[in-house]
């Protein structure tokens, strides 16, 4: 065990374990939207945790950190809440904030990181770079809403836990990114079910079994 510092408090933790974890598990909350428990390789793509470590000339995603001993640590210093109002803002300029009628309304963690931040989910500086169409119904069981998905990788995440291997990928790059199930689809609803584990991960409502029935945004 190695004794670290955050924020004043002390707190004892294996050594070689992860920042993130470690804070959060002590009651210290870091926003983080990406951050999949135990991972070996983060993805760090949401670019929320960060946090400054005395002796680190620049702040660090905390999901990347491993704890040492005497590490010192702040999650809450201004150059800190910059950067999770600039990735938070970067977040939503490609999101379809419309929570009155998305199914992750109140137990939402975008909603959630914006009340941490004291920042609005709707910002007027913000030009919208939305993706069309906004759903796209290719597979036979799945629909996906790319102007919500967050690219956080859970839904990757579980379909791995639950399959072996994930039979649903990113695809595109950039502003373009999304979740495709490539060739896999016919494979993906036999495997699945009624129950599919990417449905059941994604925090935003993302990917929705087809039998919800939602109409699609803008409907
Ligand atoms: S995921 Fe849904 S509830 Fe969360 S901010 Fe977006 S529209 Fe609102
Ligand atoms: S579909 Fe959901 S779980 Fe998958 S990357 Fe997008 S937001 Fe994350
Ligand atoms: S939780 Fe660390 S970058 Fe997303």
């Amino acid at each position: 065990m190695v004794t670290i510092i955050v924020d004043d408090t002390e707190i004892q933790a294996e050594e070689g374990a992860n920042l993130l974890e470690v804070c959060l598990d002590n009651g210290i909350f870091i926003p983080n939207l990406c951050h999949i428990p135990g991972q070996s390789r983060p993805r760090a793509s949401c670019r929320m945790c960060f946090v400054e470590i005395e002796g680190v000339g620049r702040p660090v995603t905390s999901c990347t950190e491993t704890v040492r001993d005497g590490m010192r640590v702040r999650t809450g210093t201004e150059r800190v809440r910059r950067l999770q109002r600039a990735g938070l803002q970067f977040l939503l300029s490609v999101h379809d904030v419309d929570c009155g009628h998305c199914p992750s309304n109140k137990h939402c963690p975008l909603q959630d990181t914006a009340r941490f931040l004291k920042a609005g989910l709707k910002s007027k500086k913000l030009d919208k770079i939305l993706s069309s169409p906004p759903v796209i119904r290719e597979h036979p069981l799945l629909d996906y809403y790319p102007n919500r998905c967050i690219l956080c990788g859970k839904c990757l995440d579980a379909c791995r836990r639950k399959m072996g291997q994930p039979l649903l990928t990113f695809a595109k790059r950039g502003f373009e990114t999304i979740i495709s199930f490539f060739g896999e689809k016919e494979r993906t609803a036999l495997a699945c079910g009624e129950e599919p584990a990417c449905a059941a991960a994604c925090p935003v409502s993302a990917i929705r079994l087809h039998s919800a029935g939602e109409d699609a945004p803008g409907a």
